[in-house]
């Protein structure tokens, strides 16, 4: 087969040498615009994964490669003063244009024809080729030319970056922070041979132009950078080969995905994307040179043998590949996000301890049990810094320390997130509940919370929904609040709220959120909201608008209704702002439509949220807290955003609120959420260190390890676990025992199940490990 290379970068050079290694009578022709030896950048890291990789496609290349790594395990932040230093990290690091080097003496061995200093104008130029593989960069001409059909998306991000050198050494790959006089720099530091190290300095768009860098030449921006980072640097002098770049040499790292990976031109010739040209991972996790030699290794495998191009090898292709870069570039996402907003968010809210924590935890893939394979000693003295311990201490996992909030001492970070049972009758809670939430509070959780529970009859999602609007409605759940705090150690909080348009439904089982059928035996209630709704389209009934008398009426009852909670004993109280009931009806400009004092802005909107907030904290007693859920992201066009939440949460703090329950959604059924691990995870972390409130996180957070790395990097203060807690009651009891964390009380008549349990997990963690 006749192929030609459009680019001779990482991508094209494996690619071209792999497909001539494999069978020889292939012709390879690499064409690249620059000189031999002539490119730009300085590092480039590696995992042991793809080395592993490389070594069973082509052991010389890999050998070569080798020779020239430096290899480095520990990261070190230097940040307030500090170093902080954690070991077990693993990478590997090689000079771009020693890696190029190497690739292109392999190539010149292997028979791999290199054409430099030659631009391609066209695909169209090569028409008797079986196969073109556009590995022309970045900015692609190839993939520009075809745009509708590979449909490329092209995302540039808000910060600004400088990628340079430096003839220093660096033992771990360093990140260095420094605070200007307009904001927060950072500078990503690794050492990829004997005397040279890349140094890359990043800050956002603001920073930036604050200190007039839009209009400073190369030379200006290097000195600024010396100055900036003169501790680390120590005399050492920054260098640039992007002298070539026509104005600022600060880049935007943009990011590039495609819907097609290849096609047949004109000419009938295949032509497949490949590398930096299809898709770009950000530099903070350094993962683009891995993928590009991946994409080569996957194409080069799937052509093995054969003696044409099929169109199916090249579907396959972008099938298997697609899948992998995707998921590299959504932990890249997350890193890269941890570093554009990291100034602003991090560096002055967190120590330096915790800090360091959330740095290496902010892709999201490296969790609490991850570090600790990593560097047992570094991890257990954090979690000794957290818990607040001596040295002689055992450390504590930060799942287990206490939280105190008022008077209010939780014995760990767990809650027991409210979850609807609609098994009420009247609003009565009866033995279902006892059962229900004192198995619970026997499972270990810090907290349980009683689901939502209602101001009135008519503020019931369901007839099933329990309340605290009567006198026997108070003695019922007494019962409850007494039982639990005579027969555990848990704290149980109750959640009020008023279904508003979402109210008047069946139970889950029975149907959801459709209105009450005829036949029940009782009858659809009138619903009240902010503005006039029907949350299911043409099924559910329409809400009414609320007038001021309605307001004061719901607020009094919300009075009363707190009232009762406090009598009765509970711990906590959490007012439900979430989810599109009532409350959240306010919040939502996709469900407040009001033209009054409560419509309009998001101040207008908090208006009356705000009226019950501060009415039960008037009568809830001052010893205890008040949290509030919100619906911190509508995941719709023109609803709440995360930014909007952090003005709720600041507004509810100002108000007096302890804590904000950061759910999000069901406020419409157009809604378009993306689900995952720990989703809404971020919006606690964003409030808590934005708005300086305490936060609970909840959604999707199911494993001891997400608990620990969350309240480890400060992303949330608790986590609340809902579905976990309907397939076990004792979820925190049984966590404990799968992490090996035996400092933990269970109900003493259940004591004989603790060591056996534990033993179980012991014994599986070792089998699994041998
Ligand atoms: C600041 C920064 C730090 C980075 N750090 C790392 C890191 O630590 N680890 C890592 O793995 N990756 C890193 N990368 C990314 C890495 O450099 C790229 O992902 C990788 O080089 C992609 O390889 P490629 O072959 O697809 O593209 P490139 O390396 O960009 O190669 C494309 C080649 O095509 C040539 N070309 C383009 N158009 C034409 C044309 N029309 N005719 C002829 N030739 C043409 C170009 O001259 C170039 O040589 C970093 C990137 C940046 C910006
Ligand atoms: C059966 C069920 C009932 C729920 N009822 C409530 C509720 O009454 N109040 C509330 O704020 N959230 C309620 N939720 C939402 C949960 O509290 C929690 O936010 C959500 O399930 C995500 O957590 P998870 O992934 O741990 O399940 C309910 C969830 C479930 C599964």
């Amino acid at each position: 087969m006749k192929i030609v290379c459009i680019g001779g970068g990482p991508a094209g050079l494996y690619f071209a040498l792999l497909m001539k290694q494999r069978q020889p009578a292939h012709q390879l022709r690499v064409i690249e615009r620059h000189r031999p030896y002539d490119t730009c950048g300085w590092g480039v890291v590696f995992s042991d994964a793809t080395l592993d990789n490389m070594r069973r496609c082509d052991p010389e290349t890999a050998a070569a490669i080798e020779a020239s790594f430096a290899h480095w395990d520990d990261i070190e932040l230097r940040f307030k003063g500090r170093r902080i230093r954690s070991g077990g990290h693993g990478f590997v690091g090689i000079g771009r244009k020693k890696l190029l080097n190497i690739l292109q003496q392999r190539c010149e061995q292997l028979g791999v024809e290199l054409v430099f200093d030659s631009e391609v104008e066209s695909d169209l130029d090569f028409p008797d080729a079986d196969l073109i593989v556009a590995a022309d960069g970045i900015n692609s001409r190839t993939r520009t030319r075809y745009a509708e059909r590979f449909q490329p998306e092209l995302l540039v991000r808000p910060n600004r970056y400088l990628w340079l050198g430096v003839n220093q050494r660096f033992e771990a790959f360093t990140f260095d922070f420094q605070r200007s006089e307009h904001g927060w720099f950072q500078a990503h530091i690794y050492q990829f041979d004997d005397a040279t190290s890349t140094f890359i300095v990043e800050c956002p768009e603001t920073v930036w132009r604050a200190h007039g860098l839009e209009t400073a030449s190369v030379d200006e921006s290097i000195a600024f950078c010396e100055r900036l980072f003169a501790e680390t640097l120590a005399g050492a002098r920054l260098m640039s080969n992007a002298r070539h770049l026509r104005g600022s040499a600060w880049l935007n790292f943009q990011q590039v995905r495609c819907q097609q990976w290849w096609l047949r031109n004109e000419q009938g010739v295949p032509l497949v994307l490949m590398g930096d040209a299809v898709h770009t991972a950000h530099f903070a996790i350094g993962s683009g040179t891995k993928l590009a030699i991946e994409d080569a290794i996957e194409l080069a495998g799937l052509l093995d043998g054969a003696e044409a191009v099929d169109d199916d090898a090249l579907q396959r292709y972008q099938q298997d590949r697609r899948i992998e870069v995707l998921r590299l570039q959504n932990a890249a996402w997350n890193a890269m996000e941890w570093f554009e907003v990291c100034g602003r968010r991090y560096c002055d809210q967190l120590e330096p301890e915790q800090f360091m924590y959330s740095l290496l935890t902010r892709s999201q893939r490296i969790s609490h049990e991850n570090l600790r394979l990593r560097d047992k000693t570094w991890l257990e003295g954090y979690e000794r810094w957290l818990a607040r311990r001596q040295a002689d201490e055992p450390a504590v996992p930060p799942m287990f320390t206490p939280y105190r909030a008022r008077s209010v001492e939780l014995k760990n970070r767990v809650v027991v997130s409210p979850m609807a049972q609609y098994m009420a009758v009247d609003g009565m809670p009866g033995d279902y509940h006892l059962v229900h939430l004192g198995a619970r509070a026997m499972g270990g959780a810090g907290l349980v919370m009683a689901e939502m529970t209602c101001t009135s009859p008519d503020a019931r999602i369901t007839p099933g929904c329990p309340g605290l609007w009567n006198e026997a409605q108070q003695q019922a759940w007494a019962r409850i609040v007494d039982w639990v705090h005579a027969n555990s150690d848990a704290k149980i909080g109750i959640q009020l709220g008023h279904a508003g348009a979402k109210g008047s439904t069946r139970r889950e089982w029975d149907g959801g959120d459709l209105p009450l059928p005829d036949e029940a035996g009782e009858p659809n209630w009138a619903l009240v909201s902010a503005s006039p709704q029907q949350y299911l389209k043409g099924i559910s009934q329409t809400s009414k608008a609320m007038t001021r008398a309605d307001m004061e009426r719901v607020r009094d009852d919300f009075v009363a209704a707190t009232r009762r909670a406090a009598v009765a004993g509970f711990d906590w109280l959490e007012l439900h702002c979430a989810h599109g009931y009532l409350l959240s009806g306010f919040i939502s400009p996709l469900t407040n439509h009001r033209d009054d004092d409560y419509g309009g802005s998001l101040e207008n909107r908090l208006r009356y949220p705000l009226e019950v907030f501060r009415a039960i904290r008037a009568v809830w007693p001052e010893r205890l807290p008040i949290s509030v859920r919100i619906s911190a992201h509508d995941w719709m066009p023109g609803g709440i955003t995360p930014a909007d939440a952090v003005e709720i949460a600041r507004a509810f703090k100002a108000a007096g609120a302890d804590l904000i329950d950061c759910s999000s959604g069901q406020v419409s059924k157009q809604q378009q959420p993306t689900y995952g691990r720990m989703f809404q995870t971020p919006f606690a972390d964003r409030i808590r260190q934005e708005a300086g409130i305490p936060t609970i996180a909840v959604g999707a957070i199911s494993e001891a390890d997400h608990v620990n790395t969350i309240i480890a990097a400060g992303r949330s203060d608790l986590c609340a676990v809902a579905r976990p807690h309907l397939a076990n009651p004792a979820w925190t009891l049984t966590e404990a025992a799968r992490i090996g964390w035996r400092d933990i009380a269970w109900p003493k008549p259940y004591r004989s199940a603790k060591s056996q349990l534990e033993a179980g997990f012991a014994r599986s963690a070792s089998g699994a490990k041998a």
